[in-house]
């Protein structure tokens, strides 16, 4: 299982969820049966370590944020299976950019049980709070997420 998530920057959310998923499969002991990356929907910060707070952040719990950012291309859409993206508007930049092809594109927060909040906020122009937020938030859709996946 080939999974991809995408947030706008690729320095902040996507990182993050990529690093807590594989954080938690290795725990499980399936880390054998994914292949898992991240991207952004923009290219402005291509080549850099994800932001400084969110690694410390993430640090803070035991979580290792190592991914390079990078912007999504249309080789994705065949290399992936599933596309997680953090919110709306990353929904909808993917969903237009993948066009006709077979991938599955969904919202992360569609696997998290905490109803009403669709959207991932944008922590990156607010102030440390924001990076906990993001993190609980991703937490609790990738323990749903691999529920989901059934394994
Ligand atoms: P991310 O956060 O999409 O979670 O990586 C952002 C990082 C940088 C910018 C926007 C969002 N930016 O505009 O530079």
């Amino acid at each position: 299982m080939r999974l991809l998530f995408v947030c706008l920057g690729n320095i902040c959310r996507s990182p993050a969820a990529e690093a807590i998923f594989l954080h938690k499969i290795h725990h499980r002991g399936i880390a054998d049966k994914y292949f898992v990356d991240s991207a952004g929907t923009g290219g402005w910060h291509v080549g850099r370590p994800a932001d400084s707070r969110m690694r410390a952040a993430a640090k803070r719990r035991g979580i290792v944020i190592s991914s390079i950012a990078r912007q999504i291309d249309l080789q994705d859409f065949e290399n992936f299976d599933l596309i997680l993206t953090m919110d709306s508007d990353n929904f909808k930049d993917v969903s237009r950019l993948a066009k006709q092809t077979k991938v599955n594109i969904k919202p992360m927060l569609s696997y998290a049980k905490s109803d009403g909040i669709v959207d991932v906020p944008d922590p990156y122009y607010g102030g440390e709070s924001g990076f906990e937020d993001v993190l609980n938030l991703l937490d609790e859709a990738c323990e749903g997420l691999i529920e989901d996946l059934g394994c």
